[in-house]
C-alpha cells in the first residue's frame, strides 16, 4: 500500500472560487418510523437525505437529478426550511441557516423561494390569482397595500400571463398557465435562490419547453439562482451548467454539464443517460447503448451496505458491499462515488479508492495503511484531484496498488460490463 502523498496524482486548476450563494455540507434528514400501539417508539429511520454536499453559485443553476424517492424534494424542502435537518450545514451567502428558528429565518424566506411540482395542488382553488400572488407581498410588507394589485399585474405580465386575469381562479387556467402563476408567486419577493421542484414534470412536453424558456429568461433578467430538481437528465440539460445525480439519499456524481453528459463515470449516471434520446445520434442513424437497470430502488430505511447502488450495479465486486465509495474528485469539476469509476466501456480493473480508504482489493482494511485525510464531504471543487486516467493507465504513482494484470482503459472490454441492450 502506498501512502496518500504518493498515491494521488494531481493537476491544478487555478480558477479562484467565489463565495457561493448556497453551500450545503453533509446535509442529513432522517424521518423516524414509529411503532404502532399506544406507546409509539421510533423503530427505524428513513434515511431520505444522507450526507449531501453541494454549492449553488449566485445567478446560475444546479440540477439535482435522480429516480423517484431518492431524496430530491426532501433536499429542496430542507433548503427552504420547510423541514428541519437532522444534521449538516446550509449556508446562504455565508450565513448558517440550518439551525435558525422560524422567526430568525424570516428574512431568508424572502431570499429563498420554492416552485412546486404540481401546479394543480400547489395553488389554493378558493383564492383568486391576485390573492395567491399578492399574499407574499402582503405578508412580508414588500409594497404598500394599495400598490399590491399593480405589482401582481406586473408579475403576471413577467411570466407571460394576461395581467387582467388577476381576479380569476386557478381552475380557469391550463396546467402550463398554473405553473406560471406558481412562478409569479415565487418571484414576488425577488428571491436570490429559487428551489424548483420538478417544475415541468406535470406538464405536456410542448409546454415543458415554454416553461423552461421562461425560467431561462427570468434568470437572465433577474439574476436569480436555481436549484432545479428533475427526475431525468434530459430536462436539466439545457438549463443547468452543473448537475448532481442522487441515488438513495446520496450524491453519486456531480459535474459540469459537458463532463456529465459526455463522460459520465458512475454506472447509475450512465444508465440514466442511456435513457435520454440523443437527437444527434438519431440523425445519423445511431443509437445510444441502452442500459436497463434491474430491480427496484432499495428501501431508504435499510439501505444496502457499502455502495447503495450495488444491488442494481452490473459492475459490483466484493469491495462494493464492504466499503462505501467516497465522493472522490476526479477532474477539475467532476466528483464521483464509485470504486470502479470509469467512462463508458472503460472500467478500471482495480478500485480507484484503495489508497483513499486504506483497504485491499476486497475492501478489507490493510494494517498500517493510512487512509486519506482529505475531507471528501467538502462542497464545491478543489484545485487538485485524483487523475483516474493515470490510474487506469497504470502510471507510476498507483503501481503498487494495482494488480499484475492491470490493463489500460482502452483494453478493458465488454466482458467487464453489465446488462445492456
Ligand atoms: N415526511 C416524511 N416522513 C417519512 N418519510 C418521508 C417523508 N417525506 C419523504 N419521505 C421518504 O423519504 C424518501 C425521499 O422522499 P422525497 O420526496 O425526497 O423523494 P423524491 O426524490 O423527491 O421523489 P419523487 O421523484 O417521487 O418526488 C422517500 O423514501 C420518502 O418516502
Ligand atoms: S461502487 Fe461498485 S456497486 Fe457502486 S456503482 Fe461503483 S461498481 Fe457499482
Ligand atoms: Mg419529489
Amino acid at each position: 500500500m502506498t501512502t496518500q502523498s504518493e498515491a494521488v496524482p494531481t493537476t491544478v486548476s487555478a480558477a479562484p472560487t467565489e463565495q457561493p450563494l448556497l453551500e450545503v455540507t453533509n446535509l442529513r434528514k432522517y424521518f423516524p418510523v414509529k411503532s404502532s400501539g399506544l406507546v409509539r417508539r421510533t423503530i427505524a429511520q428513513v434515511q431520505a437525505v444522507d450526507g449531501v454536499s453541494f454549492q449553488v453559485p449566485a445567478g446560475t443553476s444546479l440540477g439535482l437529478v435522480g429516480e423517484s424517492g431518492c431524496g430530491k424534494s426532501t433536499t429542496g424542502r430542507l433548503i427552504t426550511r420547510l423541514l428541519d435537518p437532522t444534521s449538516g450545514s446550509m449556508k446562504f451567502e455565508g450565513h448558517e441557516i440550518g439551525n435558525l428558528s422560524p422567526k430568525q429565518m424570516l428574512p431568508y424566506r424572502k431570499e429563498i423561494q420554492m416552485i412546486f411540482q404540481d401546479p394543480y395542488s400547489s395553488l389554493n382553488p378558493r383564492h383568486t390569482v391576485g390573492t395567491i400572488v399578492g399574499t407574499p407581498l402582503r405578508v412580508h410588507k414588500v409594497v404598500p397595500e394599495k400598490q399590491v394589485l399593480n405589482r401582481v399585474r406586473e408579475l403576471l405580465e413577467v411570466v407571460g400571463l394576461n395581467p387582467e386575469h388577476y381576479n380569476r381562479y386557478p381552475s380557469e387556467f391550463s396546467g402550463g398557465q398554473r405553473q406560471r402563476i406558481g412562478i409569479a408567486r415565487a418571484l414576488a419577493l425577488q428571491p436570490k435562490l429559487l428551489v424548483a421542484d420538478e417544475p415541468v414534470s406535470a406538464l405536456d412536453v410542448s409546454i415543458q419547453a415554454q416553461v423552461v424558456n421562461l425560467l431561462t429568461d427570468l434568470q437572465k433578467e433577474f439574476g436569480v439562482a436555481f436549484l432545479f430538481i428533475a427526475h431525468d437528465l434530459a430536462v436539466v440539460r439545457h438549463f443547468c451548467p452543473e448537475v448532481a445525480v442522487m441515488y438513495l439519499g446520496k450524491i453519486v456524481e456531480i459535474a459540469d454539464r459537458e463532463t456529465l453528459y459526455n463522460r459520465p463515470h458512475h454506472p447509475y449516471t450512465q444508465a440514466l443517460l442511456s435513457a435520454v434520446p440523443d437527437v444527434k445520434q438519431a440523425a445519423v442513424g445511431g443509437r445510444r447503448e441502452r442500459i436497463r437497470l434491474e430491480g427496484d430502488v432499495p428501501s431508504p430505511v435499510n439501505p444496502p451496505s457499502g455502495c447503495r447502488f450495488r444491488t442494481r450495479c452490473w459492475m459490483a465486486k466484493d469491495i462494493c458491499a464492504k466499503q462505501e465509495p467516497p465522493l472522490l474528485q476526479i477532474g477539475p469539476k467532476h466528483k464521483v462515488a464509485c470504486h470502479f469509476a470509469g467512462e463508458y466501456g472503460a472500467m478500471p480493473t482495480s478500485p480507484i479508492t484503495l489508497n483513499v480508504l486504506g483497504v485491499d482489493q476486497e475492501g478489507t482494511p490493510v494494517a498500517g495503511a493510512t487512509p486519506s485525510a482529505e475531507d471528501l464531504n467538502e462542497p464545491g471543487f478543489a484545485d487538485t484531484w485524483t487523475d483516474v486516467e493515470t490510474l487506469k493507465g497504470n502510471s507510476a504513482p498507483m503501481a503498487t496498488s494495482l494488480p499484475s494484470d492491470s490493463r489500460p482503459a482502452s483494453e478493458v472490454g465488454s466482458e467487464d460490463r453489465g446488462t445492456r441492450s
